[in-house]
């Protein structure tokens, strides 16, 4: 994600240049020519077919307040533009080589500090509590964003299943690493598994989302499917993909990318304006589809609901 050379022009901004410039002849370019616009054309015809072809419905989604007054970021956009580094470190690499993830059978086992240690099926998974979608902002570190409509519930639901003792203090989700199916973990990019973490209270919170679908659909092989979390006043990392083990701690766990670049990737990762990453502003951001920048909001748009959680912290020092 940030290891790697970043484009002078996103690929999103020759997308919404294009659509300014001329959006009649744009629009009848099909959808897969934006697909393939929007991951700067890398995506062969096919490739980009198979990244945004229907998938399953999921049954019985309601609506929920959660939501943003903003525009939703395109399906096409969404599923070709990732970051998933299992399946490569470039945009349009998890589209293109995600279709081997094999998301049947799938387990999660949740273990650790925890009365009732258990292993879920993803069926069972699927009909733990009501489906919700909610719209959120999801706020890159590489200073890009987008607006999604996640599908799922909130993930205390899951973890309530268990019942977490009084040692519990963080929650560590460790992803698929297979090297069979994924061509990134055959390489060193990062330290495999991926691995994140969230403070017991961060992932008890109810914005953060056991995440099972979106646009109404299961989740694409290349947004993590078949469950991820999603936690949108953190930066995009911290919302691990395709979890395959949660564990339940007492101390704080060692995280992908804090491992990978510790000065530039703190254990929070609270999307903060004021607090720049050391080789760039995160004053700004990119809304994939925009041509100008938006500043970005404290804690995504979501302080309200979560800067609670931070008093008396020093946000500088623990960023
Ligand atoms: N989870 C795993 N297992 N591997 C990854 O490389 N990338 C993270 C996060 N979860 C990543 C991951 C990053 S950097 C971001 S911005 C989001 O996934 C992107 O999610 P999206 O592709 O669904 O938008």
């Amino acid at each position: 994600m940030h290891l790697i050379r970043r484009p002078d022009v996103l690929s999103s901004e020759i997308t919404a240049k294009a659509a300014y410039l001329d959006r009649r002849s744009f629009m009848a370019s099909a959808a897969i020519g934006a697909a393939a616009l929007a991951t700067g054309g890398l995506l062969a015809p096919d490739e980009a077919r198979a990244a945004t072809a229907p998938r399953e419905k999921l049954a019985g989604v309601r609506k929920s307040g959660w939501t943003v007054p903003e525009t939703l970021t395109p399906y096409q956009d969404v599923t070709t533009y990732n970051n998933y580094y299992e399946f490569g470190t470039d945009k349009a690499d998890p589209a293109r080589n995600a279709h081997t993830l094999k998301t049947r059978p799938w387990t999660v086992r949740i273990e650790g500090e925890c009365v009732k240690p258990a292993t879920f099926g993803i069926e069972d998974i699927l009909k733990l509590a009501p489906l919700e979608e909610r719209v959120y902002r999801l706020r890159c570190v590489e200073a890009w964003s987008m607006v999604i409509p996640w599908v799922g519930y909130s993930l205390s639901e899951l973890l309530k299943k268990v019942e977490p003792t009084g040692n519990a203090k963080f929650v560590e989700f460790t992803t698929l690493a297979d090297p069979e199916t994924m061509p990134g973990v055959r390489g060193r990019v990062l330290q495999w598994p991926y691995v994140e973490g969230l403070r017991l209270d961060e992932a008890m919170h109810p914005l953060t989302l056991l995440t099972l679908g979106v646009y109404g659909e299961v989740l694409p092989n290349q947004n993590g499917a078949p469950v991820r979390v999603v936690v949108p006043w953190k930066y995009g990392f911290k919302s691990a993909k395709s979890i395959a083990r949660i564990r339940l701690v007492e101390k704080m766990p060692a995280t992908a990318w804090n491992r990978a670049q510790p000065s530039e990737y703190g254990f929070f990762s609270n999307v903060n304006p004021e607090v720049d990453h050391p080789r760039w502003s995160q004053a700004r951001e990119r809304r994939i589809g925009e041509f100008r920048k938006r500043d970005t909001l404290m804690f995504n748009g979501y302080a309200e609901q979560v800067a609670s959680l931070y008093t008396g912290m020093d946000l500088k020092r623990w960023f």
